[in-house]
């Protein structure tokens, strides 16, 4: 987590040929991106430790664009990003938001009132600082030592979970309480006092593997339901020892609760039950790992467009009223224009607020 953005210095040169558009793009050891013969890009910043992909944005003039082209880390190659594979043109104008680099970045420093302009440098530090998880460490230099650092551990569990929900739970909207914003939230809050989270109200089980859904998974899975606040992210993951651990590490944490061995099928617990497959929201590059811990390994279900789900439901019941649940629809609308949400929307906000 620690690499999982910073300055680009170099980047593996490489280019390939888009189909729909026809566009051949060159991408240079210095990160320069050359398009159908116009002026180079240049990439600036990179997001993604490229376990998977590094997606890359561009400048102009203080704002920040995320580059249609993203490195693939297994295939070994560059290819459009997700969302841009079946787009006519070369796309050089989609924002970046300050929600990006929050999850990706720490001490983001984006210009208020603006939709992505940042100061030079837009974040101060490359990936997960030690702060986002343990509150602010100057405090605790400052006084000492006196001044607690948090330790996640031993937050209660909605506190200590919060911890890693704040950039590990995507759900479908995400929502900002009346005055209040993401960008506040430290260490040992409640994140909903800040925001409120909504996911698709679907079955259990129903919901496809996406890049970032870890979170909502591992609450579908028998072992978080039968056994609660014991398990969490930390259970398995120490986040100082990322990346990945050997089957051995993992087969200890599931074996410290199932004694003896219930299933005697072999060593890899996780190579069944945690199976890998596809994300549907990872154009078709990403491999994650099932957190829903199904008895037996089967591929994540998957959502077909006519099936596409579309009512919400707050992540955490009590955090969300019909401001959040209208305003969440309005932005489903926003992105799908699937007329469902937009009724929703101006049911729930009332007359007299008009959703486009
Ligand atoms: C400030 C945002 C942030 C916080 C807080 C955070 N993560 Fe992450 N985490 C990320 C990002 C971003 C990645 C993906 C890194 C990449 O590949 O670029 C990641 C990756 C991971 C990975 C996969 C690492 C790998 O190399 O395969 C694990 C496991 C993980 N995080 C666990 C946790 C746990 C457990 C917590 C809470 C104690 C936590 N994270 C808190 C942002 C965060
Ligand atoms: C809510 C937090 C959040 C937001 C917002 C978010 N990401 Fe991520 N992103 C993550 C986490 C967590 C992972 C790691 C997921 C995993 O490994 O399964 C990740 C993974 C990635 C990866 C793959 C990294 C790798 O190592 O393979 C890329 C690339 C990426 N994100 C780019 C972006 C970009 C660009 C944006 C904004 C336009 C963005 N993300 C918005 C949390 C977020
Ligand atoms: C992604 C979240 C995350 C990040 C980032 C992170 N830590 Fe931690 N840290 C934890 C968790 C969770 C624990 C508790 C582990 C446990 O006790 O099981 C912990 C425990 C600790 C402890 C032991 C605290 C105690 O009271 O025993 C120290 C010291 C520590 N971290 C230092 C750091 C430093 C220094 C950095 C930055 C280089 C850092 N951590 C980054 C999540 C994080
Ligand atoms: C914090 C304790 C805990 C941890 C850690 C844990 N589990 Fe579980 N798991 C449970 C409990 C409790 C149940 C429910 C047992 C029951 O219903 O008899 C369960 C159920 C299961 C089931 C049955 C699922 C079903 O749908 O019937 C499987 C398979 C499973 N666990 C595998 C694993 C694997 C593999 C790991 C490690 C990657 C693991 N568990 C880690 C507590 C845990
Ligand atoms: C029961 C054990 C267990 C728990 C609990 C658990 N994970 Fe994992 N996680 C794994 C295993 C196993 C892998 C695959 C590691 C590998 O292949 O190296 C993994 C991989 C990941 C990855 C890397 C990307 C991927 O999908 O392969 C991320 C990110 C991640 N976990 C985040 C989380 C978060 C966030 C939580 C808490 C909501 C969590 N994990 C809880 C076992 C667990
Ligand atoms: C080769 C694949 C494989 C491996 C490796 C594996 N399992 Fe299983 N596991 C299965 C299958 C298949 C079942 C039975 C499912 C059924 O009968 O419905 C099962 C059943 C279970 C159950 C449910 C048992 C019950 O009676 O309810 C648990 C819990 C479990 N495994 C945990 C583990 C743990 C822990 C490990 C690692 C020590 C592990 N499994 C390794 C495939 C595997």
């Amino acid at each position: 987590m620690a690499r999982s953005s910073g300055r680009v210095e170099k980047v593996p040169p490489g280019s390939f040929l888009h189909g729909p558009s026809g566009i051949r793009y060159e991408v240079t050891e210095t990160g320069e991106v050359r398009d159908a013969g116009r002026v180079p890009r240049k990439l600036a910043w990179f997001v993604g430790s490229g376990a998977e992909g590094t997606s890359y944005l561009v400048e102009n003039e203080g704002s920040l664009f995320e580059a249609p082209v993203t490195w693939y880390a297994r295939k070994k190659r560059w290819d459009m990003s997700p969302g841009y594979q079946g787009d006519r043109t070369a796309d050089w104008s989609r924002a970046i938001e300050p929600s990006c680099l929050y999850c990706h970045a720490s001490q983001v420093t984006p210009v208020y009132g603006t939709r992505n302009r940042y100061t030079d440098p837009p974040f101060k530090q490359g990936g997960v600082a030690c702060e986002r998880c343990h509150g602010a460490g100057s405090e605790h230099v400052a006084s000492n030592g006196k001044s607690p650092m948090v330790n996640p551990a031993r937050l209660e569990a909605r506190r200590r979970d919060d911890t890693c929900r704040q950039c590990h739970l995507s759900g479908e909207a995400r929502i900002a309480r009346p005055g209040r914003q993401f960008a506040e939230y430290r260490a040992g809050d409640l994140l909903s006092r800040f925001v409120s989270y909504f996911v698709f109200d679907t079955a259990p089980g129903g919901r496809p593997l996406e890049t970032n859904s870890h979170v909502e998974r591992l609450l579908e899975s028998r072992c978080q339901q039968a056994s609660g606040d014991r398990l969490w992210c930390g259970t398995c993951h120490d986040p100082h020892r990322l990346p990945a651990q050997p089957a051995a590490w993992f087969r200890e944490k599931c074996l410290a609760c199932h004694q003896p061995d219930p299933c005697r099928r072999g060593p890899d617990c996780a190579s069944c039950h945690m199976p890998r497959s596809q994300a549907v929201d990872a154009g078709g590059h990403g491999v994650f790992t099932d957190h829903a811990i199904p008895r037996r390994p089967s591929a994540a279900p998957r959502v077909s467009a006519a099936g596409r789900p579309w009512k919400l439901r707050p992540f955490l019941p009590e955090e969300a009223g019909d401001r959040e649940m209208g305003l969440a629809h309005a932005e489903l609308f926003g992105r799908t224009r699937d007329e469902r949400h937009r009724r929703e929307a101006m049911r729930l906000l009332g007359p007299g607020v008009r959703v486009e």
